[in-house]
């Protein structure tokens, strides 16, 4: 039956100037180039200048994607941005990339899902065009994640860095069918009994302060692989498909030992896998739209292929999204 399809028409990403190897956070925390790298694959990461805002990131690659899509701000109907550092309690961080991508109707906000929040907003985005109510949609993942780690801490500061990446939505008429352009459908979880497995231990709310990242990262990688590979199972059963349909999954980049082992679960080849967490770290929700970014970039991810997106974060959360390209 024809349906309405939310085709990605342009991708885009942007990674602050400044990057750190692992040999200069050896020289603040202890630790060495060589734990990180076995234990999470991570060579290095950029980190926002002082004064460079997760807003600023996100204007970057929104200009980026747009101009890729051939667009402006004023064809925009729906900004959906996924932060977890968002520049102000309030408002929104999108409703500054709105102002500043020259977009004055339709809609601007924020949805918080931590690592999985580009999936969720994804999922957001692509219902508003399927009901109807939007034509075309920005969605970005930006974070500076580096302002919520704490720099004494080395479980967990050596893991994380910061960037952005971004993609433009169009409603396209489709047959209906698994060979349809565009998101062919998204799956997204919660389940809050682990709230305090991965969390920042301060809010507006609880303690009056930002806070900081605080992980039981043992526990974290054995949740991240059992549900990853659930959710990849789910959104290729919800198509009638099988791993072997798939020409690239673009994971979450966490931790290469989390992508190998959810590629083995599911018997995925590691050439049709997107990594580049040995060179952004774990930028949150911007780590899958600027694997995206990458791969479409350099011409590995092609017109017509399919193509799993995948994350797993706080809460927890973690969602899929199967898009042909
Ligand atoms: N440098 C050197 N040593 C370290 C460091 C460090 N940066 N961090 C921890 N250690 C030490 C620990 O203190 C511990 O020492 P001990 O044995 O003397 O107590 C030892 O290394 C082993 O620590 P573990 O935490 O048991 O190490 P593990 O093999 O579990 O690796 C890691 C830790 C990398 C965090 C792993 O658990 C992991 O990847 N978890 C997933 C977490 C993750 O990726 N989270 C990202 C956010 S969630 C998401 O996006 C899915």
């Amino acid at each position: 039956m024809a349906t309405v399809r939310s085709r990605i028409v342009g991708v885009g990403a942007y990674l602050p100037e400044r990057m750190v190897t692992n040999q200069e956070l050896a020289a603040k925390v202890e630790t060495s180039d060589e734990w990180i790298v076995e234990r999470s694959g991570i060579r290095e990461r950029h980190l926002a200048a002082e004064g460079e805002f997760t807003s600023d990131l996100a204007i970057a690659a929104a200009r980026r994607a747009l101009a890729a899509a051939g667009l402006s701000g004023e064809d925009l109907d729906l900004i959906v941005l996924a932060t977890t550092t968002p520049d102000n309690t309030f408002p929104a961080t999108a409703t500054r990339v709105q102002a500043a991508l020259g977009m004055t109707k339709g809609a601007a906000f924020d949805v918080q899902a931590v690592c999985s929040g580009f999936i969720f907003a994804l999922s957001v985005a692509d219902n508003f065009i399927k009901s109807g109510q939007v034509r075309t949609a920005l969605v970005i993942g930006a974070e500076t994640f580096s302002r919520i780690l704490d720099w004494q801490d080395r479980t967990t500061c050596v893991l994380f860095g910061d960037g952005a990446g971004a993609v433009v939505l169009k409603a396209e008429q489709g047959a209906g069918n698994g060979q349809d352009s565009g998101i062919l459908s998204t799956h997204i979880h919660s389940d809050g009994r682990h709230y305090d497995l991965l969390k920042v231990d301060g809010g507006p709310s609880s303690t009056g302060t930002v806070g900081h990242v605080r992980m039981v990262g043992r526990e974290v990688f054995r949740h991240a692989v059992a549900n990853l590979a659930a959710v990849v199972h789910e959104s290729l059963a919800a198509n009638d498909l099988s791993p072997a349909d798939l020409d690239w999954v673009v994971p979450h980049q966490a931790n290469k030992r989390i992508i190998d082992g959810t590629a083995r679960k599911l018997n995925l080849p590691a050439e049709r896998i997107v990594v580049t967490v040995e060179r952004h770290a774990n930028t949150s929700a911007a780590s899958v739209p600027l694997a995206l970014a990458e791969a479409v970039g350099d011409g590995r991810i092609k017109s017509g292929q399919l193509v799993l997106l995948e994350a797993m974060g706080g809460g927890f959360t973690w969602g899929a999204a199967l898009v042909r390209m």
